[in-house]
């Protein structure tokens, strides 16, 4: 049972990446700015290795690291919370979220009052609470909707619960989502309803966001479609639509979603929890609050050891952030970062991979250990940080055996192959050549022709080796004739271990090796 729990930081960025300025942005670093703290504590996070990402040199690194980490580049251009999520689960957006720091645009607001029937107050950028205290009056004398915006791509309506009944106020929310299309698709349409007397005006908890649904497939559609749990925890729910999410729970706040997701280990399940920490971000880093952020980090930090002491076997945690919004510099809004990515369990090596670029990758990774097809838009790094198994470790053992027996005195070359039936057995090969040349056997060959004549059919791995005089020298990829030979035998989705040293290797599925085969399929079909 593989479940993957990943964990977004919301805003814990590590430092800007090359092209901040374009977006506004220069001196931030999330991290660092925090680290100056008082209530900065650094204790879990450096043992899984957080200082010792690229470009972290202020922090203290880990001797030996728990955990894989990467300093991971956005592809996307934008820095918000939507599209670096929707990065993470495998989607690049090539434009940012619109935004509208002058309001929304005469076409947009003059369909929005016709499709409702009603007048349009403010339409700029305005602080929630201030902006019902201006105008609920008037709009209590009106009917006119409050429309209005932030910084990020927002389009709010406020409206008083006694002059718009909740499920109008919804109606017209969704009526704006329709509108809010094309270039003017803004992230989310937000339902603001308040209540009072002038003067007295109070939001009340009945706000609810409409999202913009993903532009295509990300991770959680896929794992969805297979069959698997996407659990999302916290605003992923709202981030992704609902798109592609088999279960959901709203939490408030960190302290809230650090125990769901505590509690998500006891759930049976295979897939994947995707929980948001929304505090650093909405708490803490729009407010400019440094040491309020230190001590939500420190929360953090002291909370991660009871999620890893109780995750099982197959279990893999990942932690990363969706950007940056350092509350030290000189905005309240997000910043371009890059992001931490920090990958543990009992499966996976703590190795460096330096600085990736695309949050995408993460995707990637996530569908190839949880065995679902999924690729999006990023590159995985699985191959790079998981661990073998004792069966793949056996079966590269038994191809370098193999090897050393090798026939070739011709080429030199020796090559090993091993391969694993359905019954447990492994028939290995090695090269044999002849004067003559072309009657030259390949190990690959040798391994599966064995097999077959004593009976087997049905396999489930093949590891190859192979180098100059008897020693592993690198990758040594079956030729043409023996992917076609496994073709034959195989099933497209087997692994085979291209093996780079005695204990590395790559794995491709024999589909990679030899995509739109010719199978017995085409013959049995005539
Ligand atoms: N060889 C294999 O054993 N397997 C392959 O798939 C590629 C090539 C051997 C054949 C020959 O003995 C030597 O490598 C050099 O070509």
């Amino acid at each position: 049972m593989k479940r993957v729990y990943l964990i977004v930081l919301d805003s814990l960025g590590i430092g800007e990446e090359p092209d901040a300025a374009l977006f506004k942005d220069h001196d931030c670093n999330t991290l660092k700015r925090i680290s100056g703290s008082d209530k900065f504590r650094f204790s879990s996070m450096k043992d899984m290795g957080m200082g010792n990402i690229d470009g972290q040199d202020y922090l203290p690194a880990a001797k030996k690291t728990l955990a894989a980490v990467a300093r991971l580049q956005e592809r996307s251009m934008g820095k918000d919370t939507t599209i670096g999520h929707w990065e993470i689960a495998g989607v690049v957006s090539p434009s940012p979220l619109p935004t509208y720091p002058d309001g929304f645009p005469e076409e947009i607001i003059n369909e929005f009052k016709e499709k409702t029937g009603r007048g349009v107050l403010c339409n700029k950028p305005y602080s929630g609470t201030q902006v019902i205290a201006d105008y609920g009056e008037e709009h209590l004398k009106t009917g006119d909707l409050i429309v209005y915006t932030s910084a990020d791509s927002v389009f709010q309506i406020a409206a008083h619960v006694d002059k718009v009944p909740l499920d109008t106020l919804y109606e017209y929310c969704r009526i704006a989502r329709k509108i809010l299309k094309g270039k003017h698709a803004v992230g989310r349409v937000i339902a603001r309803p308040f209540t009072g007397e002038p003067g007295n005006f109070t939001r009340t908890s009945d706000r609810h966001d409409f999202s913009l649904v993903p532009p295509k497939a990300t991770l959680l559609d896929a794992l969805k479609a297979d069959g698997k749990t996407v659990y999302a925890v916290g605003k992923i729910n709202d981030i992704f639509a609902g798109q592609g999410v088999t279960e959901h729970i709203m939490t408030h706040g960190n302290t809230e979603g650090m125990a769901v997701a505590l509690s998500a280990l006891d759930k049976e399940f295979e897939g994947l929890c995707f929980v948001n920490l929304v505090d650093f971000d909405m708490l803490y880093g729009h407010r400019q609050d440094v040491d309020g952020y230190a001590a939500a980090f420190a929360e953090f930090d002291s909370w991660l050891p009871s999620f890893t002491a109780k995750m099982k076997k197959d279990d893999v945690l990942i932690i990363t952030a969706d950007h940056g919004c350092d509350p030290g510099d000189s905005h309240t809004d997000h910043s371009r970062e890059y992001v931490p990515m920090i990958m543990y369990g009992k499966n996976i090596t703590p190795v460096n991979l330096g600085t990736r670029h695309g949050f995408c990758d993460i995707a990637a990774t996530v569908a190839e250990y949880l065995d679902c097809g999924y690729k999006g838009d990023g590159e995985s790094f699985l191959p790079c940080v998981i661990k073998p198994t004792d069966t793949e470790k056996a079966l590269c053992k038994a191809a370098a055996e193999a090897m050393l027996k090798s026939y070739s005195p011709y080429s030199t070359y020796s090559v090993g192959a091993a391969l694993l039936c359905s019954d447990g057995k492994i028939y290995t090969g090695c090269n044999i050549e002849n004067a003559a040349f072309s009657p030259t056997v390949c190990a690959e060959r040798t391994a599966m022709f064995k097999a077959v004549s004593e009976g087997e059919r049905d396999f489930r791995m093949l590891a190859v080796c192979g180098g100059k005089d008897k020693k592993i020298s690198g990758l040594f990829p079956p030729c043409g004739v023996c992917r076609q030979v496994l073709t034959e035998f195989c099933s497209p989705d087997m692994p085979v271990l291209l093996m780079k040293s005695k204990s590395a290797f790559e794995k491709k599925k024999l589909c990679e090796l030899l995509p739109g085969s010719f199978t017995p399929a085409y013959i049995k079909k005539k």
